[in-house]
């Protein structure tokens, strides 16, 4: 390897700054940046550190990551927990077991919490640092395209409950996000696409530039090529960045990025958990939220066509499965928490690539028609 090239790539890693007032934080993105240790170091409060994660990604990236933390720096001691891989486990008592590793530890208020994984560690991570002695420092490590993109910015965190996900949990902000773009390198081809759906979702609601750059760009972010994978992670991150400091609590804005959601979250419940995951199943939402919109009259027919396409390179899916029926689409939406006054409310594409709705406010009959032309019955 060239060491002037390394060096020149380690020494700058690209900064996105989440304007939150006295809780900003940077969000940290290149390659090999778990190999600069200052740059996790200058975050950590205290010197004792719990690293969470789970028994996937530790094997891979825990020795690393502890490397990071410790080297030239032995004042810190760190301990870790590794939990059973899955959103399954996203769930009160395996958040127990972060309780239970941080006592033992003697872990005091502080302390920092390390979350090393995707989105169900970092929501985990994130929630048990809020709560852990009424709050303690946090550090965010995501190691999948959906939590670097999308779940550990804007600070939602949480855990599942039998009857909802994500029902149970607080906002609490990290203090860094450190993304090394090189842990893309292990994650296997269907999570890789699963996290890009959240990517395209950016371009359509609000950034037609990075829409256009995807389109010119997917086959590169498919082969993971380290540019543009960078590049397409700060774009999302600087798109996430500026809506949830408009909107950190969701009152309004920040429900847009929930572009297909409505339709995928049907998908999910339908299919059962597990079956298809997250992104794929926004994917397929996004498609009929796009076909609605066109239905509506609202977009032109250029809009549909480059969703279906920039979705095809992918390989993510454009339609729901044939189990999941207009019934079943219509009683999880019903209950879907976006229905104000008898209108469900959803997100939709209105004029120019890059503008979007949220909105009850549409005739009925479009939402019907898309629902019977992507379900059998
Ligand atoms: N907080 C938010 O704003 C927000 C936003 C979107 C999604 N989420 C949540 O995020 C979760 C989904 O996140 P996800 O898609 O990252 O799923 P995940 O955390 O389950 O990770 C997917 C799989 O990849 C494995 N993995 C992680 N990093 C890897 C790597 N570098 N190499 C190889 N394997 C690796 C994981 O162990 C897991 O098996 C859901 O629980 C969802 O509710 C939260
Ligand atoms: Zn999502």
């Amino acid at each position: 390897m060239n060491p002037s090239l390394s060096e020149t790539h380690s020494a700058v890693p690209t900064t996105v700054n989440v304007d939150l007032g006295d809780r900003s934080y940077p969000i940290y993105i290149g390659s090999g940046l778990l190999d600069q240790p200052h740059l996790l170091q200058r975050h950590v409060h205290g010197r004792r550190v719990l690293v969470v994660t789970n028994t996937t990604v530790a094997p891979l990236y825990l020795d690393k990551v502890v490397h990071a933390l410790t080297t030239e720096n032995s004042n810190v001691s760190v301990e870790s927990v590794i939990l059973p891989d899955g959103e399954q486990y996203k769930d009160m008592d395996t958040l127990m077991k972060v309780f239970d590793k941080a006592i033992e530890s003697r872990l005091d208020r502080r302390s920092t919490f390390v979350a090393l994984g995707g989105g169900v560690i970092g929501d985990m991570c994130g929630f048990a640092a809020a709560s852990f002695l009424r709050g303690i420092n946090f550090i965010q490590i995501p190691t999948t395209v959906m939590a670097q993109v999308d779940s550990s910015v804007g600070g939602k965190t949480g855990i599942n409950h039998r009857l909802g996900k994500n029902l149970i949990g607080a906002f609490y902000q990290p203090q860094c996000v450190l993304i090394d773009t090189d842990t893309l390198n292990t994650l296997p081809e269907r999570e890789l696409a699963s996290g890009f759906a959240e990517v395209i979702k950016y371009g359509l609601i609000r950034d037609a530039e990075f829409f256009e750059w995807q389109e010119k760009n997917m086959h590169a972010l498919m082969a993971r090529d380290p540019n543009a994978l960078a590049y397409a992670i700060k774009r999302s991150c600087e798109n996430k960045a500026e809506v949830v400091s408009l909107d950190e609590k969701e009152s309004g804005l920040r429900a847009t990025l929930n572009l297909g959601h409505t339709f995928g979250h049907a998908i999910e419940t339908g299919v059962g958990y597990g079956q298809w995951l997250h992104g794929e199943a926004v994917a397929a939402g996004t498609v009929m939220a796009v076909d609605m919109s066109y239905r509506l009259g609202w977009i032109d027919d250029s809009i549909v066509k480059r969703v279906g396409d920039i979705l095809k390179q992918t390989k993510l899916p454009t339609s729901p499965p044939e189990t999941v029926t207009m019934d079943m689409f219509k009683s999880v939406m019903a209950v879907d928490k976006k229905v104000a006054d008898g209108l469900l409310r959803l997100i939709l594409l209105k004029g120019p690539l890059g503008n979007c709705v949220f909105t009850g406010d549409y005739d009925r009959k479009a939402l019907d028609d898309t629902l019977r032309a992507f379900c059998k019955s």
